[in-house]
């Protein structure tokens, strides 16, 4: 007979996005005229930059000749691809990681889901709450947890994020042994300073835990006061792993590439207490599960970095960023308090009421989805997700409907 992994038991039986997009369709089938803006899953909308595209059709013509075809490429990623990482995206910060420390993926999501392969079942883990709900529900499904109550599971250490820490969960009054963090946040967007990270990479040291740290916002910083990479706090190479991802940055939601980085100082230890190495545990993960992001999407990645690419993907983000700010601004004006929505493309609402009845309200009433916010945590019932990505002019059309839908409420 074949029998199941209980643990899937535990979960609630869709992942927050299905759900959502459950919702959304039975909407639609009883109003079929009705003309939804989507404002939930953050999925970008704009088409891919100019540079990218123009070396995603080259590298598939190198497909098409026999002296530059190219079969299984190397799992970790082309040192095209993995060098210019490196350069561009950390040592420009003085964050010292090498290309041999980039493991090239097809999205943030899957790396920073397997990552916890890696560890034993007995550890502690510390999530924020709110929090992306990748990190939570994947150690479910590997058995890290008891029962789900009130939204919570036993065993979990949660960090509370809320208004008065302004979002940025306080280190934890007990021993973890793993932390996740993600900054620019998802879902409240909000950001941490290098002192708070210094604080978080201290605290690791001094446990011996290790930080996953989800940078996947970070094309969205412009206020240069803050960190790009936890690498560029003193003693990070020790204990953290950071994901980083083309789908925001870049456009690649529909086109798939991320990357993981695992430095080579970053230890584990065995239940005798022995060190060994997480990056030749990852690579050993990677190598064995993965076998590399096609060759022509890791040119149309490596594109961002030369010529006109960087101009080019701060004009995409720039146009998220400014729908951002409209949504930010309407909402404040309508009486809600908000974060993020400043170097980030969530704003984080604070709707005063049940979040999946806002969200219903919305939907039923203005033809627009949000993110109720107790889909990400109990800290964040009361709140709404409001994603960025979607055309300026939808966005305009949807905080008009949304207004309406409110003063009518
Ligand atoms: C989100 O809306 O939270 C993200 O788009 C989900 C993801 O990146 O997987």
């Amino acid at each position: 007979m074949i029998k199941l992994n209980e643990n899937y038991l535990k979960l609630k039986s869709s992942y927050l996005f299905s759900e959502i997009a459950k919702k959304v369709n039975a909407f639609k089938d009883a109003n079929p005229s009705a003309d939804v803006i989507r404002l939930g899953i953050g999925d970008v909308t704009l088409p891919l930059p100019k540079v990218c595209l123009d070396a995603f059709h080259k590298g598939v013509d190198d497909m098409a000749d026999a002296s530059t075809f190219k079969g299984y490429g190397p799992e970790q990623g082309y040192d095209f691809l993995r060098e210019k990482i490196a350069k561009f995206d950390f040592q420009k910060y003085d964050a010292d990681i090498q290309a041999s420390e980039v493991f090239v993926s097809d999205g943030a999501k899957c790396d920073s889901g397997n990552f916890q392969e890696l560890f034993s079942n007995d550890i502690t883990i510390a999530v924020p709450d709110p929090v992306y709900p990748v990190y939570v529900d994947t150690n479910v499904m590997a058995g890290r947890t008891g029962e789900s109550s009130n939204g919570r599971y036993d065993g979990l250490v949660y960090l509370e994020g809320t208004e008065e820490n302004g979002f940025v969960p306080d280190i934890p009054d007990k021993k973890v042994d793993l932390i996740y963090l993600c900054f620019p946040n998802n879902p409240t967007g909000a950001t941490a300073t290098k002192a708070q990270l210094k604080e978080w990479v201290d605290y690791a040291r001094k446990e011996k835990a290790l930080i996953l740290y989800d940078a996947a916002y970070e094309a969205f910083i412009r206020d240069e006061s803050l960190p790009h990479t936890i690498y560029e706090i003193e003693g990070a190479r020790e204990v953290a792993v950071e994901f980083r991802s083309y789908s925001k940055t870049a456009g690649f939601t529909g086109t798939r590439c991320a990357y993981t980085v695992v430095p080579g100082s970053c230890m584990i230890y065995d239940k005798d207490g022995s060190k060994h190495s997480l990056q030749a545990l990852w690579n050993r993960r990677h190598t064995t599960k993965f076998n590399g992001v096609s060759y022509p999407v890791q040119r149309a990645a490596e594109a961002i970095y030369i010529g006109d690419g960087p101009e080019q993907i701060r004009k995409l983000n720039d146009y998220y960023l400014r729908n951002a700010a409209l949504i930010r601004s309407t909402m404040t004006d309508l009486g809600l308090s908000c974060t993020g929505g400043v170097n980030s493309p969530y704003i984080w609402v604070k709707c005063n009421m049940d979040s999946w009845k806002f969200f219903d309200n919305m939907l039923n009433k203005a033809a627009v989805v949000c993110t109720p916010g107790a889909g990400f945590g109990a800290c964040g019932e009361g709140y709404i997700r409001i994603s960025a990505f979607n055309m300026y002019e939808n966005v305009q059309i949807a905080l008009k409907r949304i207004c309406d839908a409110l003063k009518k409420v």
